[in-house]
């Protein structure tokens, strides 16, 4: 199915998704390329090819070095805590790299030495004076995104050292219009430092070759390129000065690669690291100068100039095999909108998986379902994803698995008839479509695969619907179990087909034919009889989704109005009480809470009162008292002020205004203290405000009577 290269010894793929920023969480926009590249990886190796997977963090860096200073931590220490969390995510999405490594890394420091000593060499690095904005009061040299001010060609203020997002003109740092420090906010300085550049303006017309040489590259992406050489390409600034987080330069004392030079590397030194641990080999003998050897980069439309400028012509200065295909995707919209915090479309692989509750194989058959070989971006709309996956994977796909397993499995004991020759010129008819779905796996037309997989099942439904299995078992039980095996067989490559996108679920299934090596899980399957096995598949099914994603997080904390019906002195801490507080509705529900009150109230103070109470806290001991919530007051730092509702009923839930009641109430999660503590209840107007949002029940907002900014807690 995928075209032989005709080499006799066995080709070897590389693939490769670009490398993540080791300072923020993975989220829906990075999945898309780590869900298409692993789609893509694991549709090869069904089709027999030697491939590997491999990526990892993009560590080094201005903004990862400003973020470890600011929690006074190490870079390492940062960079450690992405690691271990990206990997995670990516695990709980089934991306499955061969290797995850690090540019932080020793393979990565001796690649990228090795290439500026190459380049070195060759004559291809320059010194020059650059002049550059300096801020005396942070000590430091203002890269581009640390430097603001008005563009210089029209004036617009608030704009980045590097390009205007009003008139779209570039410049460098220097020419901003009154410029500001984005760390301090004081004026920078001009001054002078010594760079090294990357002599890229000698590369166009190997550059252009490379291109002519690709005919996969995208046409939009390939028109991008050319243009850009057409236009004459500048010499590359690759150091960058301390301090800074990175690789010094060999013989500077204060002097860094810039992030951008040793990130690409690091795909080198990631296959460095998996070879050395696998192959006993080193990353040039095995793929980056094996001439039998396929170099394939997954990215994003975004750094295209990095990956099909900078990079070829780095990799053909230091003598390594070019990449053979370059596969750019387009940015992730979140409901038509560009994904950010402060519009609340923000989400993280983790806060996507706990908001939702789906299935992480939602999501790529999702994206499947969207990606083409093309460079638009891709929407994730709430109520077509919920529509898509209810219809086809739901509905259709998964319906279709589930009856004929099921069926088998009770009437049949799991067993597979032999089928006659009409049974086998039937699924012979079907294999032209398991090409076409392989042929567009190959395109990278996943969109297009998922639509023939959809085909698929529906035939395989439509095959058991007409021939009514179930009235057939009652006049002929052996065609019946004819049939019901041709659906098995159907079902079988179905899953082997669909294994790419939907990788867990499709294993479940194919266990129960008897598989269990999924290395080696292999299209050379399809359309082969499957073994008999015994099935047991009724557990193994997508629950529907029932509701759209609802993005504002759900306000964690499930307060309730509540009685005091008892009050007693603490009998060893003399600032405690123990109380006894009915939060029931209608019927008693009647909880203890120790409070330290004492210095503020009396007994007769309290008792009868309505408060209001945190239900859902943690059970804490205080002085040996089971503790089993919590009442609010407010705190100024002097007094502190019982939260005292009004108008409404013990039992009554407290909420932020134009939140979902149903939602709170809802929520079983236990809450620890510091996790209500981060809440940051606070007074404003004699309310408690959550936010810019007061707490209120049904009846009321809730009043307190104490200062603006006084902690509520
Ligand atoms: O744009 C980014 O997120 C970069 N961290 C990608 C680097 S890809 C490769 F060059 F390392
Ligand atoms: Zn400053």
């Amino acid at each position: 199915m995928v075209k032989e290269s005709g080499a006799s010894r066995k080709e070897k793929i590389l693939v490769t998704a670009g490398l993540p920023y080791a300072n923020g969480p993975i989220h829906l926009g990075h999945l898309v390329e780590y869900i298409q590249a692993d789609i893509f990886v694991r549709f090869l190796r069904l089709s027999g090819k030697d491939v590997i997977y491999v990526c990892g963090d993009d560590t080094h860096g201005t903004p990862i070095e400003l973020a470890a200073a600011k929690e006074k931590i190490a870079p390492e220490e940062l960079i450690k805590r992405y690691y271990d969390e990206h990997t995670a995510d990516f695990a709980s999405f089934f991306v499955n790299f061969d290797v995850y490594h690090s540019t932080n890394s020793p393979e990565n420091r001796f690649y990228s030495d090795l290439f500026f000593n190459r380049l070195n060499e060759k004559g291809l690095i320059q010194q020059r004076l650059v002049e550059l904005t300096y801020c005396e009061n942070d000590k430091r040299y203002l890269p581009d995104r640390y430097v603001k001010g008005k563009c210089p060609k029209c004036g617009a203020e608030d704009q980045y050292g590097d390009q205007c997002e009003k008139c779209n003109a570039t410049y460098q740092p220097v020419e901003l219009i009154e410029p500001r420090c984005a760390i301090c906010g004081l004026a920078p300085v001009r001054k002078q430092s010594l760079h090294y550049f990357f002599k890229l303006s000698s590369f166009s017309q190997q550059l252009q070759e490379w291109l002519d040489g690709n005919k996969g590259i995208q046409s939009d992406v390939r028109h991008f390129v050319e243009g850009w050489i057409k236009s004459g390409l500048q010499d590359w600034d690759i150091s960058r000065d301390g301090p800074y987080f990175g690789f010094k330069i060999p013989g500077e004392l204060n002097k860094y690669y810039y992030v951008w030079l040793d990130a690409p590397i690091g795909y080198i030194a990631a296959t460095e690291k998996y070879c050395k641990d696998k192959l006993g080999k080193t990353a040039l003998e095995a793929y980056w100068q094996n001439p039998d050897a396929r170099i394939i980069h997954f990215i994003g439309k975004d750094i295209i100039y990095f990956h099909l400028l900078f990079w070829p012509a780095m990799l053909a200065a230091a003598g390594f095999s070019l990449p053979s295909d370059i596969a750019v995707h387009g940015h992730l919209t979140v409901n038509g909108e560009k994904m950010s915090k402060s519009r609340g479309n923000f989400l993280t692989a983790k806060d996507y998986l706990a908001v939702s509750g789906h299935e992480p194989e939602f999501l790529r058959f999702y994206y499947a379902s969207h990606l083409t070989k093309s460079v638009s971006d891709i929407n994730l709309d709430f109520n077509d994803f919920k529509e898509k996956t209810n219809n086809d994977l739901v509905n259709n796909l998964a319906n279709f698995v589930h009856r004929t397993l099921v069926f088998l499995n009770n009437n049949f004991d799991s067993k597979l008839e032999p089928l006659g020759t009409d049974e086998k010129l039937f699924l012979q008819q079907l294999q032209p479509k398991y090409d076409s779905i392989a042929g567009h796996y190959l395109e990278y037309s996943f969109k297009d695969a998922v639509r023939e997989l959809l085909e698929l099942s529906s035939i395989g439904n439509r095959y058991f619907q007409e021939n009514q299995p179930w009235q057939l078992i009652k006049t002929d039980k052996k065609k019946c179990h004819r049939v019901v095996s041709v659906a098995a067989q159907i079902v079988r490559d179905l899953m082997l087909l669909a294994f790419p996108i939907l990788p867990k679920y499709s294993e479940k299934i194919l266990r129960l034919f008897g598989y269990e090596n999924f290395e080696h899980l292999s299209f050379a399957d399809l359309g082969r009889f499957p073994s008999a096995k015994k099935l047991y598949p009724a557990r193994i099914v997508f629950a529907p989704i029932e509701e759209t994603i609802a993005l504002a997080p759900v306000f964690p904390a499930v307060l309730k109005v509540g009685v005091i019906g008892e009050i007693a002195e603490h009998p060893d801490a003399d600032k405690l009480y123990v109380l006894k507080v009915d939060i029931g509705k209608g019927k008693p529900k009647v909880i203890q809470l120790v409070a330290g009150l004492r210095p503020y109230y009396k007994k007769d103070e309290l008792l009868g009162k309505k408060v209001v109470v945190v239900s859902n806290l943690k059970h804490a001991k205080l002085r040996g008292y089971e503790s089993q919530g919590m009442l609010l007051a407010a705190d100024d730092g002097s007094r502190v002020t019982v939260v005292f509702p009004q108008g409404s009923e013990p039992g009554d839930l407290v909420f932020p205004e134009g939140s979902d009641p149903e939602k709170i109430a809802g929520n079983r999660k236990q809450l620890a203290i510091d996790e209500f503590y981060r809440l940051n209840l606070r007074v404003k107007d004699e309310k408690v405000m959550y936010g810019a949002k007061p707490l209120k029940t049904s009846k009321e907002i809730i009043p307190v009577d104490a200062a603006d900014d006084a902690v509520v807690r």
